[in-house]
């Protein structure tokens, strides 16, 4: 598990965006800030392949390539946050999509619909799911891509706020999986909702609050 440097700057973001009376703008336009700090970190747990090139003085520099084989899968609803800033930074990267919405009240995942890009399984996974509460919709999500024929080892889970139980649970799980966050939370409480928490990610995000 890699917690991102708690630096004064990503702890003000996250003072803008947990305060309830942020304005639907500034949530969005701060947590995507959160959000590029987060990608930019597990696209660094990926492979890299020795490179050459030659720079405009002529002269090579030894240098790294990024690995050509990778994707993204959003956790609908509020994986989808994360889409833009993805498909920004990896000029064509395929997005798939995982549609798991919490029951209300049992808490308990539920898959309602899944389409991946075709060849996911030869290559890595950025799975984006930025709440980690219980842990279920995570696993579930999993499992669809071990379904898919994507091995653990082969998926970074780009998460924004993770709960203790949460952690031990999916790393309990599949302890393969490399997980990137930029706030451990003291914990849940009886909504199983993280504190102190953010509220509802998606809702705030998309302003459907
Ligand atoms: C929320 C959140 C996570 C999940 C975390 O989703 O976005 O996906 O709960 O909880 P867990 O770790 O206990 O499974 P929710 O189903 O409420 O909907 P949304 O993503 O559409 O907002
Ligand atoms: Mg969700």
């Amino acid at each position: 598990m890699l917690l991102l440097p708690q630096t004064n700057q990503l702890r003000a973001l996250h003072t803008v965006i947990r305060d309830k009376n942020a304005s639907g703008r500034d949530f969005e336009v701060y947590s995507r800030r959160i959000i590029r700090l987060l990608l930019e970190a597990g696209l660094d747990l990926l492979p890299f392949e020795k490179c050459e090139v030659t720079t405009p003085v002529g002269e090579t520099y030894h240098g790294l390539a990024f690995t050509p084989r990778v994707s993204g899968v959003s956790v609908v609803r509020a994986g989808e946050s994360m889409e833009a800033e993805l498909r920004d930074m990896v000029p064509g990267i395929s997005i798939g999509k995982i549609l798991i919405q919490r029951d209300k009240r049992t808490k308990q995942p539920e898959l309602f619909y899944k389409h991946l890009p075709s060849d996911i399984g030869a290559g890595h996974v950025l799975l984006m799911e930025p709440m980690l509460a219980t842990g279920g919709s995570a696993l579930a999500a999993l499992d669809v891509l071990r379904e898919a024929g994507v091995p653990d080892g082969n998926v970074v889970l780009i998460n924004f706020l993770a709960s203790p139980a949460g952690l031990e649970r999916v790393g309990l799980a599949a302890p393969d999986v490399k997980i990137v966050t930029s706030s451990i939370e003291d914990g849940m409480n009886e909504n199983a909702f993280m504190v102190p928490g953010i509220g509802d990610f998606g809702d705030r995000f998309f302003g459907t609050v």
